[in-house]
């Protein structure tokens, strides 16, 4: 039986093969930070979403060790059963007023609160509209929900206005928007998404992964940034980047909208409460919250020199001001080359390409961290402009 899926199962990776998409996982022998070690040798990390550095820094870990020693290790159990504690309810807390909303939702991951959100929500009488852009756990969660869908084009609010004139019939609307596309590193356009929601009646929920502890005077995400703290009507966000890098995620709303995910959220009601030490390790980084400010203007600091040099130096990039800073290619072949040439140099990075990004729209995806020191940055300007004539590119 099992030889005709192997059948299929080969023809499908031959194809993901033959179009140079097949992908190979480097292995990391240190822990996550600004220097890793990456088979055998050590480099300079541009590659992950550790904005804050929270992910290795030592009084992170050492808050990770006391919540293990206080709460133990696991809770065998989903939430509703015997998987609450105390600590979960608190952290909870913390985050609805860290982020201004009535009450959060803890979830294993974010891609989890996405999956679990808009079936809950809404039937076939409702409408999503969602950015082209939005990541895959919205993607897949929007699948899952039987309302009608409605793709906008990227960023552009005229389409989205259409997309809300087309779907006047329907009951309830809800847009759908990353706060940060994580491919571009653009900060959606909220100001503009929120007024044409008030204009159209309709709901508003943001995906605030690249945001939350990122974006604004208290790095309460996008919607601080832009001004629009009280006009969202639904966040999500992950722990799994500026606050620690473990996993987690959460959805933040109304109080009604809390409650009835509770009762009703399949990836909360049918999978394992978020770990102990993830919840103790979590609350312990925003307990102390307002002593990221200074990682947070490093972090900021840092970005505005890489952009500015590489601007400069001919390099066409993407977004204004987020961390992420795309190094558009266009050809997915060059965006290969140019990372394995520049981590020969020392600095780690990525290239992506279609289906990642869209046909011809090859990158490589720059993050810095406030765990970079000034010279970090340097070398990786450097390195990048070395490749960069190498290949022709500037
Ligand atoms: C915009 C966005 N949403 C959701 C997720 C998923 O987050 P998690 O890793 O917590 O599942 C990611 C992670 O890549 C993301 O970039």
């Amino acid at each position: 039986m099992y030889t005709s899926l192997k059948k299929v199962i080969e023809k499908t990776s031959e194809d993901i093969r033959s179009k140079g998409l097949w992908k190979t996982e480097r292995e990391i022998q240190s822990p996550q930070g600004a220097e890793i070690i990456v088979n055998g040798k050590r480099v300079i990390n541009f590659c992950a979403n550790n904005y804050l550095g929270m992910a290795n820094n030592p009084a992170v870990v050492e808050a990770a060790k006391q919540a293990l020693d206080t709460y133990g290790y696991g809770l065998s159990s989903v939430r509703f059963i015997c998987g609450t504690q105390e600590q979960h309810r608190k952290l909870e807390r913390t985050l609805a007023s860290f982020v201004k909303m009535d009450d959060v939702i803890l979830y294993s991951s974010c891609f989890d609160a996405n999956a679990g959100l808009f079936e809950t929500l809404l039937g076939e009488e409702d409408a999503i509209i969602s950015d082209e852009l939005n990541h895959a756990s919205i993607i897949d969660g929007v699948r899952l929900c039987k309302a009608q869908r409605y793709r906008y084009l990227h960023h552009d609010m005229a389409d989205l206005e259409a997309k809300l004139k087309e779907s006047q019939a329907q009951r309830i609307r809800l847009i759908v928007t990353d706060g940060v596309f994580s491919m571009d590193g653009e900060v959606a356009k909220l100001k503009e998404i929120c007024d044409l929601a008030d204009t159209y009646g309709t709901v508003v929920m943001v995906d605030d992964s690249h945001a939350t502890g990122v974006l604004g005077a208290h790095g309460h995400g996008s919607l601080e940034e832009t001004g629009t703290e009280g006009r969202v009507d639904i966040i999500t966000s992950t722990f799994g980047k500026a606050f620690g890098g473990a996993s987690g995620g959460f959805t933040a709303a109304r109080q009604e909208i809390v409650d009835l995910l509770r009762q009703r959220s399949r990836p909360y009601l049918f999978s394992n409460s978020l770990a102990p030490m993830i919840v103790g390790t979590t609350q312990y980084i925003l307990d102390h919250a307002d002593t990221l400010d200074g990682a947070r203007k490093r972090l900021h600091k840092h970005t505005l020199t890489f952009r500015t040099a590489m601007n400069a130096a001919g390099f066409a990039t993407r977004g204004e001001s987020h961390p992420i800073v795309p190094i558009m290619l266009g050809d997915a072949k060059i965006a290969a080359t140019m990372a394995a040439d520049i981590l020969a140099e020392g600095i780690y990075v990525i290239g992506f390409w279609y289906p990642v990004v869209p046909q011809g729209k090859a990158r490589i995806r720059v993050q810095i961290s406030a765990a970079h020191t000034d010279e970090h940055v340097q070398k990786a300007i450097n390195a990048f402009t070395k490749i960069g004539k190498k290949h022709g590119i500037i």
